[in-house]
């Protein structure tokens, strides 16, 4: 039999990209964007205090100036954008991690300085640590701004949370929680990660069961993945403690959405379930965004670019040089992929929308039927009025996309090329 890596990979990409090409991020500047209008910011932190062995993320350990420097060069980088993106309606600025908070004082400048720079009046949106959520910090980001917060929340069991390495228990999270619906924020979202080591049915129904009773807007639950590139893929320690199998993992989804339902939670994507009326915390699924920071990923329906993993090489770089290590082009038809995939993600395809980004001239239906016919026939896929609704999908292609430029971007400050 055929690896699925020699058929199935070039297969789905014809279906989804229309040719057979490789897709192949090379180290050349993309040209600034000059016609974007609706755009998402994006900014990167990339320091942590305790780094988690399971994390995938671009972060190293927190140090005074090493956090000066990034804050520079975040400044230049901004300052280098301005003149681009005058005439931009922006639709949100999200701070990833990291952890954002890591050092307080130096956040609220560099949100100054965004929200005077590219005139903000958009959701601010921010992944929070549970130890860095008194209610005075709560209440200096919600001064400085902040509108919407996720908490990283991972597990409400103090012998899981030692297990996979967090440096906070149940009780800092929950109180966490507590206080930040209190805040009085347009949104509280807590993720959850499942499938954990020495994770029974029980612990991940008390884990969904305590951080509902707090109140949440939006409950956000991910299965353990074990990246290649984290400390955790590296050591493959994890392979040592038993992980549930496929079945107790379905299982756990289904408890998951059983007990969201029960409290009127409905499922608003592929991991997430939200509280009627409340507006969903989202990072990801802007159409087109402009990232800053180190490993920050930029969208501009021209290209598709990454900046260098390296605090040290992001600082040196600016402001004589764009801190881009990666870019490919983007043609119309891979940007109608890109934004078919979020779709996907988000469990919606809307016809309506499509013509509104695309063109009138232009349908789901036209564009990808040879893709979306399958789906529905293996019922992965249902139609309905104004478009499709997702059962679950297998769609892969930017998330494969991004593991394997994390991969070399991790080892290289300027990698030379990658290939899908
Ligand atoms: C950048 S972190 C959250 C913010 C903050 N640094 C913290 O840890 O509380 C984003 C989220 O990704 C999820 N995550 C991180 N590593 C993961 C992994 N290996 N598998 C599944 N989810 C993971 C966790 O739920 C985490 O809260
Ligand atoms: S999970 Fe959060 S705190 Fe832990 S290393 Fe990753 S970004 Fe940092």
């Amino acid at each position: 039999m055929l690896p699925g890596k020699i058929f199935w990979k070039p297969l789905i990409q014809k279906m989804v990209t229309g040719h057979w090409r490789q897709f192949r991020m090379v180290p050349e500047e993309p040209l600034f964007p000059d016609s974007l209008r609706r755009v998402g910011l994006y900014f990167h932190v990339p320091f942590c205090k305790n780094l988690c062995p399971f994390c995938p993320y671009n972060r190293v350990e927190y140090d005074d100036t090493l956090f000066a420097q990034y804050e520079t060069a975040l400044y230049a980088e901004m300052d280098l954008y301005l003149p681009y993106l005058k005439e931009c309606e922006f639709v949100s600025l999200y701070i990833g991690g990291g952890t954002p908070t890591v050092n307080l004082p130096g956040l609220t400048r560099i949100l100054e300085r965004f929200q005077n720079t590219f005139s903000l009046s958009c959701d601010i949106c921010i992944e929070l640590h549970p130890r860095d959520m008194d209610s005075r910090s709560l209440e200096e980001l919600r001064q400085a701004g902040v509108t919407m917060i996720s908490v990283g929340v991972e597990s409400a069991n103090d012998r899981i949370l030692q297990n996979i390495g967090r440096n906070h228990d149940r009780k800092t999270a929950l109180d966490a929680l507590r206080r930040a619906v209190a805040t009085g924020f347009t949104s509280v979202n807590a993720d959850l990660m499942f499938a954990l080591p020495g994770q029974s049915l029980r612990d991940w129904e008390d884990d969904v069961n305590s951080v509902i009773a707090e109140g949440v807007d939006q409950l956000s639950t991910y299965p353990l993945f074990s990246f290649p590139y984290s400390d955790l893929g590296r050591s493959q320690k994890i392979s040592r403690v038993k992980r549930p199998g496929g079945r107790h993992i379905r299982s756990m989804l289904e408890i998951t959405d059983s007990l969201s339902a029960l409290h009127g939670y409905h499922r608003c994507a592929v991991w997430s379930w939200l509280k009627p009326s409340a507006k969903k915390f989202s990072s990801i699924t802007r159409h087109h965004y402009i990232g800053f920071g180190p490993s920050a990923a930029s969208m501009t329906g021209k290209n598709f670019y990454v900046n260098t993993f390296d605090v040290s090489a992001y600082a040196a770089a600016l402001p004589e040089k764009r801190p881009v290590a990666l870019s490919m082009p983007v043609d119309v038809r891979l940007e109608m992929a890109y934004w078919l995939y979020w779709r996907v993600y988000e469990l919606k395809i809307r016809d309506d929308e499509f013509a509104a980004l695309f063109g009138e001239g232009n349908s789901v239906d036209a564009r990808f039927s040879s893709l979306l016919r399958p789906l529905q026939l293996a019922g992965m896929l249902k139609k309905e009025q104004g478009g499709y609704r997702i059962t679950r999908s297998g769609a892969y292609w930017i998330h494969r996309l991004q593991n394997e430029y994390r991969g070399a971007c991790k080892n290289e400050a300027w990698p030379q090329e990658v290939s899908l």
